[in-house]
């Protein structure tokens, strides 16, 4: 069984859709609840025994992230850093993460994506399916945001990104488990009608080869990357605390 023991954060994008919040700063290092946005994806990876994590941001912001999160040993992680030029999509900012994974299986979190949910269950599940692809749905009631899955009974066979007419109820979230194949598919992949490499176009790499599984969060799930998600989000995670992070105080000043 593979250990599964690397994960990949995305934080690049433009941050517009909470323009002027993301004027001077990196939509990430935004607070959601009592951490930057940035730490609930990482926590979570963590929480699932994925310590060695590659960080992708832009160019404007790497010198911030690098700032708050350092080496990732205050945090329990052991980080790297990868600079996406352009925000040219997800599928584009995860390619450049292949040598981090040298060949193995991963989890990555999309750095605006808070959960309720640990991961442990899950990347059980992953490591024990050891090769192809993972995702996690979330029913919402406004899938029209999101990736959204279509099923033929309980298969998905297809996923749309953003469709006006959602197939179902669900959200694929930002949270996906990947074998070193992906590097493969990302490469065959060409930009969609705004311009980017598309997650959904991905994932739908891996649903035509019947490789594709899925899981459903139980707990409540957010994305933190438009005005009212990043409200919603400083609400259901108001409370919620990292006992890893718990011990840690400010520095004196
Ligand atoms: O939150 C789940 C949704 O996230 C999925 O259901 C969609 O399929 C997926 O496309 C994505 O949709 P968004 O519209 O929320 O994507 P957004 O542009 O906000 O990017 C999500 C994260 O990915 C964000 O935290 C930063 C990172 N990112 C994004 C782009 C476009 C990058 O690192 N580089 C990029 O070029």
């Amino acid at each position: 069984m593979s250990k599964l023991l690397r994960g990949i954060v995305l934080a690049g994008g433009t941050g517009s859709r909470l323009y002027p919040l993301t004027k001077v700063t990196n939509k990430h290092l935004l607070p959601v609840g009592q951490y930057p946005m940035i730490y609930h994806p990482l926590m979570r990876l963590r929480e699932a025994g994925i310590e060695r994590v590659a960080v992708v941001t832009s160019p404007e912001h790497m010198g911030d992230v690098v700032n708050l999160l350092g080496s990732g040993q205050a945090l329990g992680l052991d980080l790297t850093y990868r600079v996406q030029d352009q925000p040219g999509g997800i599928a584009q900012a995860l390619g450049l993460c292949e040598n981090f994974a040298g060949g193995h299986p991963f989890l990555v979190a999309l750095g605006d994506n808070i959960l309720e949910d640990n991961l442990i269950k899950e990347a059980d599940i992953f490591r024990a399916q050891n090769t192809g692809a993972r995702i996690l749905l979330k029913a919402v009631h406004d899938p029209e945001r999101y990736g959204v899955p279509r099923f033929e009974g309980d298969k998905v066979v297809e996923i749309k990104e953003k469709p006006e007419i959602p197939p179902s109820k669900y959200a694929v979230t930002g949270l996906y488990f990947y074998d070193a194949q992906v590097f493969d598919f990302i490469r065959t992949l060409s930009p969609s009608r705004r311009g980017e490499y598309e997650v959904s176009d991905l994932n739908s790499a891996y649903v035509h080869r019947s490789k594709l599984t899925y899981g459903i969060l139980e707990g409540w799930w957010g994305d933190a990357g438009t005005l009212e998600g990043w409200h919603e989000a400083n609400k259901l995670a108001r409370d919620l605390v990292y006992d890893e992070l718990n011990s840690q105080e400010p520095m004196a000043s």
